[in-house]
């Protein structure tokens, strides 16, 4: 017989079964937990995205179908991405807040057929900017924040008035939430909440989502109003100020190369925290996984579990229709 440690102590033993592997998980991840990003345009064809293989940009009548099938797998929230014909483009963005444009007419039609779910909307220029800014571009170039927020808090009216549960600014203006929340009030929307991008960073993995909406920037880069990737006490600042503010959820974006920004708010937030695992980091696993160079089922979910375990309580991720199917059935 070969020599036996003298160990009272084992790790491996808590590992021996799956089901004690179970029993014994820290984290999970559930449906529930996550929220899917849809993109929409106001062609009557549901279109692959190019730059995002896996999406799809959806006509309206297919958005309103298919949110009905992540319904069905257990997913309770969705977060809606317009892509905007340019003829309606402009500098100030004012199509953000027509009740008749494309973004109103699908959150109505979501919540006509599908109730229950919630609509989770954007605020921010960007797909409504002839310039491809969140904010109004100045003529010397500059990013103009009250002129700009002035419009923003329009925009979660029209929004609200349409019937989105929860209004989410991933503008990065100062004093938005603010100004949305007394929007919301003053028209009564008081039950509509806000889930604030609190910590979003000027980040590289946003390429593929430009691509996806044609909302890149025509001119310049989102430095002056998106965080630099290399501090995390702005992320505390932001965090105070969006909590005054009014903020009911505060997100971090990026999620996977952010971990640490994520587990600082968690640590102190009052509110529940969102993490937001953007296009590039979708792409990345999904065009990994299309070279077989990597398991996508297995590095997803583990990515994810990841953002959670950082201290996450809620995931933003374009895999979470196929996280909750494949939750269902054990690997
Ligand atoms: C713009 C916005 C962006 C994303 C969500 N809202 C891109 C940007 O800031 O340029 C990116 C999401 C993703 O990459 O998945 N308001």
């Amino acid at each position: 017989m070969t020599h036996q440690l003298d160990l009272p102590i084992r790790p491996r033993r808590n590992r021996t079964s799956p089901a004690l592997r179970d029993l014994v998980r820290e984290t999970t991840l559930t449906p529930a937990d996550m929220l899917l990003p849809m993109f929409l345009h106001v062609d009557d064809h549901d279109v692959p995205i190019e730059s995002m293989p896996g999406v799809t940009r959806w006509s309206l009548d297919g958005l309103v179908k298919e949110v009905g099938r992540v319904a069905g797998l257990g997913i309770r929230g969705v977060v809606l991405f317009p892509k905007i014909d340019d003829a309606l483009k402009s500098s100030r963005g004012e199509e953000c807040h027509n009740p008749d444009g494309l973004y109103p007419r699908a959150i109505r039609a979501i919540k006509d057929a599908h109730p229950e779910m919630l609509v989770i909307t954007d605020v921010a220029l960007d797909p409504y900017s002839s310039e491809g800014h969140d904010g109004i571009v100045a003529p010397d170039g500059r990013i103009l924040n009250d002129e700009t927020v002035e419009v923003l808090a329009k925009q979660a009216v029209c929004q609200a008035d349409a019937g989105a549960d929860i209004i989410a600014p991933s503008d990065m203006m100062d004093g938005r939430v603010e100004a949305i929340r007394d929007a919301l009030d003053a028209d009564g929307h008081t039950d509509v909440g806000i889930m604030s991008y609190t910590a979003k960073y000027a980040s590289a993995f946003y390429g593929p989502f430009r691509g996806a909406l044609d909302s890149a920037p025509k001119s310049g880069d989102k430095k002056t109003y998106q965080m630099d990737p290399g501090n995390v006490r702005e992320a505390l600042r932001e965090y105070e100020q969006d909590v005054l503010e009014g903020a009911d959820m505060v997100m971090v974006k990026p999620a996977g190369p952010y971990l640490d920004v994520i587990r600082r708010l968690a640590e102190v937030s009052t509110v529940p925290v969102a993490a937001y695992q953007v296009s590039g980091e979708y792409l990345m696993i999904a065009a990994a996984s299309r070279a077989g160079w990597l398991d996508e089922r297995a590095v997803a979910i583990e990515t994810l579990t990841g953002i959670k375990r950082a201290g996450a309580d809620i995931v933003l991720t374009y895999y979470a229709d196929r996280v909750a199917e494949w939750l269902q059935t054990t690997s």
